[in-house]
């Protein structure tokens, strides 16, 4: 935990269907519910010109490294603009998705050379002596023939959800390195059971950080 301000920083993360939208507003309603203030954004995008780049990078086609520098860009942006300033003001910051993302799905998913996106990750979130990134990350694990069906039966899948399931097993193995590396910050939420289920792992996380009546003792 490198993020010292007063805030809390959590992520959601996971392959797409795996269930982050479903649940990210009733994290942010039990946060409300014991009064602490809460914003609640979402990766690439967040603020205005994070949202340009947004569309970009899940409608156009582009090379790796374009497509990691500017999905960076928007992250400065929208930390600068609106994670960093709320997390100054005690904020909970809850994001459905972040960097792990980024090496999931340009790294682990693309291919792309972890080594340059370390670099970016390290330019991108330093301000300036601090280092920012997610006290919490919730990992919703589901495997990507589940996830498949289950956005099959939602909607018309983007640039991203079109990939194959092979695609969607190295993003995985991506989230999974990724873990390995920060196993205090990155907890695994099984997403294969009934929504009640998956709610109740990540309540009790919460509860098992004490954040909802203390959010000074990280
Ligand atoms: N536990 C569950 N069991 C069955 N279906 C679920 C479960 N959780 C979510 N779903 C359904 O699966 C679909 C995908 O869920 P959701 O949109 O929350 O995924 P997501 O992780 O946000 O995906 P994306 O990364 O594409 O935004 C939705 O139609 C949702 O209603
Ligand atoms: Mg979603």
């Amino acid at each position: 935990m490198i993020n010292n301000s007063n805030g809390i920083f959590i992520s959601f993360e996971g392959i797409d269907g795996a269930g982050k939208s479903t649940h990210i507003q009733a994290l942010a309603d039990l946060f409300k519910e014991a009064n602490l203030h809460v914003t609640l954004t979402r990766e690439p995008g967040g603020t205005e010109l994070a949202e340009k780049l947004r569309q970009m990078v899940l409608n156009e086609t582009m090379d790796p490294l374009t497509e990691s520098m500017l999905v960076f860009a928007a992250r400065r942006d929208h930390l600068k603009n609106v994670i960093q300033p709320a997390l100054e003001l005690g904020h909970i910051v809850i994001c459905d998705r972040f960097t792990d993302a980024t090496f999931a799905y340009q790294g682990g998913g693309r291919g792309f050379d972890i080594n340059i996106l370390k670099q970016l990750e390290s330019w991108v979130q330093g301000i300036g002596d601090k280092f920012i990134e997610p006290d919490l990350t919730l990992w919703f694990a589901l495997e990507p023939e589940i996830a498949a069906k289950r956005l099959q039966a939602a909607r018309t899948p983007d640039r991203f959800e079109s990939q194959s399931v092979q695609f969607f097993s190295r993003v995985h193995a991506a989230y999974q390195q990724r873990a390995d590396e920060s196993p205090k910050r990155f907890v695994m939420i099984n997403a294969n059971q009934p929504r009640e289920d998956v709610w109740a792992e990540i309540h009790k996380t919460i509860i098992n950080k004490n954040w909802l009546t203390t959010h000074h003792n990280k």
